[in-house]
């Protein structure tokens, strides 16, 4: 569905996109992660045909980006990082003038309107003015603008920036229901978004790729950070104790209120220590009030990765 091979976008001779190149299969969706600046938005402006590329080759549903932008526009659903809503138009009053913009007309036009409508969930204000809608209702606007034309693939710069959580929720779902008939790219920094919703992730960092995996293969690669957290009630000896554990190579101790003590293991690679962390306190008629392990998360992949990154060269 999208084939990008060595793109490259330079603005005024500064590099935002480095020689970057994935592929997407249709049906999956993906995130496109990584922090400001990374080159995400330039990369979904040139994937939708609105900005060429300084090199390298684009292909959209197998349409090059560059020579048919016409055609990739039509299979795209763009939805851009600040969503250019008409703010003195009502909701379908906008969207049945970004149908015409589309081509839709007659009952096509008044079908789609509906169903974009209902699947955004923004029937209720579509008699409202868009300046008067809060920041979730314009973004789900924004989404069913994204829709209308029915496009294979949606295209949609962080859909979630601003919303509360119960809103960030929602599209999660909302897009969820859009697979498989979509493929979906969206943006995001923040991670927890891709862990949720994506099949894949492709990570960026200065306008370079800097990984491609899926979720769980990305945080079983990075295989050093597995961490213990305990809080006890116990003596002096604590520390000394738990390092004398099999697999725990270094313990810190935070002071906590009232006696107790947090305590934080750094563990070897695929070990799990809490059951012997478990009879080690039984043992020492220790006071045990939280026991939990933490994995590795994609953040702690996307720390690792950018810190190894040779220093940039542009
Ligand atoms: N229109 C522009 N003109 C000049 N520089 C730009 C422009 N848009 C983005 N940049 C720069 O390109 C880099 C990548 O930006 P962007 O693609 O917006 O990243 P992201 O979406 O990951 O935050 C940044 O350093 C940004 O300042
Ligand atoms: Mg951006």
């Amino acid at each position: 569905m999208i084939a990008v091979h060595d793109l490259t976008k330079l603005y005024a001779g500064r590099m935002a996109v480095n020689h970057v190149s994935f592929q997407v299969e249709p049906g999956q969706i993906v995130g496109f992660l990584g922090p400001n600046g990374a080159g995400k938005s330039t990369t979904m402006r040139i994937l939708a045909g609105y900005m060429p590329p300084t090199s390298g080759h684009v292909a959209v549903n197998g349409h090059d980006v560059f020579r048919e932008s016409l055609a990739v526009r039509r299979s795209v659903g763009y939805m851009p990082e600040t969503a250019p809503l008409y703010t003195d138009m009502r909701v379908k009053e906008y969207l049945r003038f970004r149908g015409e913009l589309k081509g839709l007309r007659g009952r096509d036009m008044r079908r789609r309107v509906g169903e974009v409508m209902e699947l955004c969930s923004v029937t209720d204000v579509r008699r409202r003015l868009i300046a008067n809608l809060s920041k979730g209702y314009r973004q789900r606007v924004a989404l069913a603008d994204a829709l209308l034309h029915e496009p294979p693939l949606l295209i949609l710069d962080e859909p979630t920036s601003g919303l509360d959580p119960v809103q960030i929720r929602q599209v999660r779902e909302l897009l969820r229901s859009l697979r498989p008939a979509h493929t979906i790219l969206l943006s995001t920094h923040i991670l927890q978004e891709v862990e949720n919703l994506c099949d894949r992730v492709i990570m960026i960092h200065h306008g370079r790729v800097l990984a491609d995996d899926t979720p769980e293969r990305l945080t079983a690669r990075l295989r050093t950070l597995t961490e213990v957290y305990l809080e006890v009630r116990a003596g002096t000896q604590a520390v000394a104790d738990l390092e004398t554990l099999a697999g725990v190579r270094k313990v810190v101790e935070e002071p906590a209120e009232g006696g107790w003590s947090r305590h934080v293991l750094r563990v070897e690679p695929g070990r799990d220590v809490r059951e012997d962390v478990m009879m080690l306190a039984r043992e020492r008629g220790w006071e045990l009030r939280e026991l939990h392990r933490r994995l590795p998360s994609l953040e702690d992949v996307f720390i690792e990765l950018a810190a190894a990154e040779p220093a940039r060269t542009v």
